[in-house]
């Protein structure tokens, strides 16, 4: 008999004996703990997020604290992590579902989408993981393994691209067996089909897979695939800061602004360029000067 999917059985099949079932939100993975831990690792590695996983937790058991804390207190526990918008975010969508979803995340897409720093994928992840609902994700594992297999050219962060993306996404997502299959599907982006070294013959993908078959005929590598974003040239940017001392050899720290670098946080006094001004206060003050 035919294999109805056989991209979610194979992969599922992999799933079984390889995949990873042992991560600390795994264990006990209610829509709290599922949706800190999609939050922590949108931008994040795994083993970065555990320590940092486990320390918020500690501190934010529940939602309820979290809506109760301060945005300093949460950001002292993400202090590390990077991309401080996502702790800005857990912040006020807390507030949100204490407000407006009865102290509960909402098991709905829409509902999901409408929190601060909920996207489409992660509302899909929350929804297949936490409440066991068919729902579709498209994170970076998922994009880089479907480029792949379907050989879809053009960077992801383009429009089109991306919804040849989804589209894929949403034909492989199985009705059963759905959170498995999400897990699944993440693990075999980050442990097989990673970015710059993809182990193509540990993958069950295999036989199946446009890229690897031209990369089997000919010179082109999987790893052409998902196709790279378009080069800016980054601004440099040169800054100064400043170590004001007292005598009780305390240092002088200022909140930054809710936006930019380091949002929200507490740092040094910045000069935004390394001026003469900068100069000037430093000689004039005998102040230390420390340049990024
Ligand atoms: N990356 C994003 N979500 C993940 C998860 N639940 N497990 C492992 N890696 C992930």
């Amino acid at each position: 008999m035919p294999e109805t999917h056989p991209f979610s059985s194979a992969l599922l099949h992999w799933f079984d004996q390889h995949g990873r079932n042992n991560l600390p939100w795994q264990t006990n993975p209610t829509p709290y703990r599922v949706w800190i831990s999609e939050i922590m690792l949108q931008q994040t590695q795994v083993d970065t997020v555990i320590p940092y996983f486990q320390r918020f937790m500690r501190r934010f058991p529940k939602v309820e604290a979290l809506a109760n804390a301060t945005q300093d207190e949460v950001l002292s526990h993400w202090s590390g992590l990077g991309y401080y918008a996502r702790a800005r975010n857990l912040l006020k969508a807390a507030q949100m579902i204490i407000s407006e979803f009865d102290g509960k995340l909402p098991a709905d897409q829409c509902a999901l989408e409408s929190l601060p720093g909920i996207g489409r994928s992660t509302a899909g992840a929350i929804l297949s993981l936490a409440f066991k609902q068919r729902a579709v994700i498209l994170d970076g594992n998922v994009k880089r393994v479907l480029a792949r297999y379907h050989v879809v050219d053009g960077w992801p962060g383009h429009t089109q691209v991306a919804r040849t993306l989804w589209q894929h996404a949403e034909q492989h997502t199985p009705a059963i067996r759905c959170d498995a299959y999400t897990q699944a599907i993440m693990d075999l982006g980050a442990t097989v089909c990673t970015r710059s070294k993809p182990d193509c013959n540990r993958c069950p993908m295999q036989t199946h897979c446009k890229a690897f078959k031209l990369s089997d005929q000919g010179d082109i590598t999987p790893q052409t695939w998902p196709g790279k974003k378009p080069k800016k040239t980054k601004p440099k940017k040169t800054s100064v800061f400043l170590i004001l001392e007292n005598h009780n050899e305390e240092i002088l720290l200022l909140r930054r602004p809710q936006t930019g670098i380091w949002g929200g946080l507490w740092s040094l006094p910045e000069m935004a360029e390394n001026t003469d001004i900068a100069r000037n206060i430093a000689s004039l003050y005998q102040l230390q000067l420390i340049s990024k």
